[in-house]
């Protein structure tokens, strides 16, 4: 997580007592994803793309991707219960049917899906900047790795980042893994904004956005 000055600190977020309940509970969480693999489409119902974001947070971004493509199923991967309970009370109480949460670490993504994801978000990942925590960087070599069996076909990501360190090494991570950019931008700017994103461009800060692409 980040501290008022914006700079990344490697620390527990505050627990909310019975999160856990609430995530286990809850209709839109998926709480046995792994007797989905290969199958989520059954989940939605339908056969329509899925796009994943990896980090929701408070799940701003797919919140609003959701509500205003329908045609389109998202799924958003967080590993703190505490973080996702704003977000399954507005899919629950806008009964957004084509969003669904794992509350989940993304190290295990890999056995989770197969072959069915169209797109992922990395957006504001946690730059993880001590070298010997490169590892957990979510465009890391073993990340990449891993994300190359959850694809339907060509693998799409789109990653938004506030820290140019971690573009950089992004950036050089795609390369080695032969993803192409499709589009690249340090001056970035969306109409549909993460809870940080909207927090470093009110601080100032340039946002970094790339688009890759392997078959
Ligand atoms: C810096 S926050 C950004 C949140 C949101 N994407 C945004 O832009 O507002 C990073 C989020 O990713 C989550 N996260 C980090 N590593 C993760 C992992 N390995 N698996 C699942 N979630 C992870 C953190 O818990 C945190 O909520």
């Amino acid at each position: 997580m980040y501290n008022d000055i914006g700079e990344f600190v490697s620390m527990r977020l505050k627990h909310i007592k019975g999160s856990e309940m609430i995530v286990k509970e809850s209709p839109v969480v998926i709480n046995n994803p792994r007797d989905y693999k290969g199958n989520f489409k059954s989940i939605f119902g339908n056969n329509n793309k899925i796009y994943l974001e990896v980090g929701m947070g408070k799940g701003n971004f797919i919140i609003e991707h959701a509500r205003r493509n329908k045609n389109i199923n998202y799924i958003g991967f967080e590993k703190y219960p505490s973080v996702i309970l704003g977000a399954i009370k507005i899919i629950e109480e806008e009964n957004l049917k084509n969003l669904r949460i794992i509350c989940e670490d993304a190290t295990c993504i890999d056995e989770i899906f197969y072959k069915e994801i169209s797109k992922l978000y990395l957006n504001f990942s946690d730059p993880w900047p001590k070298k010997r925590h490169a590892k957990r960087r979510l465009t890391s070599p073993n990340f990449l790795k891993k994300y190359d069996s959850i694809f339907k076909s060509i693998k799409v990501i789109e990653q938004k980042t506030d820290n140019d360190d971690l573009f950089s090494y992004s950036l050089e991570s795609f390369k080695e893994a032969k993803y192409k950019v499709l589009k690249k931008n340090i001056n970035y700017f969306d109409s549909i904004r993460t809870e940080y994103e909207s927090k470093f461009i009110a601080k100032g800060k340039n946002i970094n956005y790339v688009k890759v692409f392997k078959f």
